[in-house]
């Protein structure tokens, strides 16, 4: 093969690596359905059964939910009392946005700055809801979304979160013991994910929201199934294999959550900051078939522009080194430079084949 060639396929091959390695967990989960760790409906003793009570119970009974201030607007008083109401032995906290920062400033001061500095107030919304689970522990829940029963059944899992569609986990009910390891790594990683996506939707989904969380989940798992291989061995796993267990992030999956007289939330369906951006971004959801092919379409244009402009450096690199002086430098230079590409634009490809013989 002629040595131009290569080298352009080789370079245009690193650079889809690069693109790839970078997108990787984005990509793993498109085809991540959190089977692995579902909690099945045949392990949740329904409601009322006497066999919730033994369960053990290793997450604290506390419930979180953030508002602006106390007054919580009357559109979400019901859904809120419905938890409250089934819950009168569980502490409930409501984290207020002063209650918020007083919080971060007090046990997480190294991150009063960034809590500080985000745009959105829904980041901030975000954010705190994961730094009083990693510290108290406790059962997160989106003020939109009622009880249906009692969640005792769900405090017997280290750490749990909640599968949604068409991908990934959300933020709007989760669960976890205080410093698990999945929620510490994720306060660890809001600061790497800070960035400015502009538009605000995404910026909002990946630095503080259910992209974010998903994407975290996926590095936390990939980590935590390294370590199963390295620990456990075939001798005495069963002794560590607890030790993993507890590490293990939980799925509550759709009809636990939803919809089903068992299901243990309700859902009232009250998102109030969705913008025109986010209908963008469920546009993009819906059209994901389109997108992908228009996406190969871009990247071969591209190749090809690359590939074109490739072949005029190395024209003019030949060029430049027969004619002795840079074709760029003098007034004649660039009328020569021009007439180089206009022939150039014909006979390209022979030209630089001929060079590279
Ligand atoms: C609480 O916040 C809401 C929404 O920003 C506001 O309308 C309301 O006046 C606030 N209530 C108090 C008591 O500050």
């Amino acid at each position: 093969m002629r040595r131009g060639l290569t080298i352009f396929l080789i370079i245009n091959l690193l650079i889809i690596c690069f693109l790839i390695r970078s997108v990787y967990t984005l990509l793993t989960l498109l085809v991540e359905d959190g089977s692995a760790d579902a909690i099945h409906p045949a392990e949740i003793p329904a409601p009322n059964s006497p066999l919730i009570d033994d369960r053990p119970q290793l997450i604290p009974k506390i419930i979180h939910q953030t508002y602006v201030n106390d007054t919580v607007p009357e559109r979400w008083r019901e859904a809120q009392k419905s938890c409250v109401d089934l819950h009168e032995d569980y502490e409930y906290k409501l984290w207020t946005d002063v209650k918020s920062r007083e919080f971060i400033a007090t046990e997480y001061p190294w991150f009063l700055a960034t809590f500080d500095n985000y745009s959105q107030p829904i980041q901030r919304a975000d954010a705190i809801r994961y730094f009083v689970l990693n510290h108290f522990g406790g059962i997160y829940i989106d003020l939109d979304d009622g009880c249906n029963r009692r969640l005792d059944p769900l405090l017997s899992y280290p750490s749990w979160v909640r599968r949604t569609h068409p991908t990934g986990i959300s933020n709007d009910a989760m669960g976890s013991i205080p410093h698990h390891p999945f929620f510490t790594l994720v306060i660890e990683s809001l600061i790497p994910y800070n960035r400015d996506w502009k538009l605000p939707y995404i910026t909002v989904m990946y630095s503080t929201g259910p992209l974010f969380l998903s994407v975290i989940w996926q590095e936390y798992k990939r980590g935590r199934q390294s370590e199963v291989g390295s620990f456990i061995g075939p001798a005495g796993s069963s002794g560590r294999w607890n030790g993993m267990e507890e590490t293990r992030v939980r799925v509550l999956m759709g009809d636990e959550y939803n919809k089903q007289p068992w299901a243990f939330f309700r859902w009232h369906g009250g998102s109030s900051w969705h913008g025109s951006d986010a209908r963008l971004v469920f546009w993009m959801g819906r059209h994901w078939m389109l997108l992908t092919a228009s996406g190969f379409l871009i990247a071969g244009v591209v190749g090809l522009g690359i590939w074109w402009i490739y072949g005029r450096v190395l024209l003019l690199g030949e060029r430049r080194r027969k004619g002795g002086k840079s074709p760029w430098a003098t007034a004649a230079g660039w009328t020569q430079r021009i007439v180089l590409l206009r022939r150039g634009s014909a006979k390209g490809y022979e030209l630089v084949a001929r060079h590279e013989v």
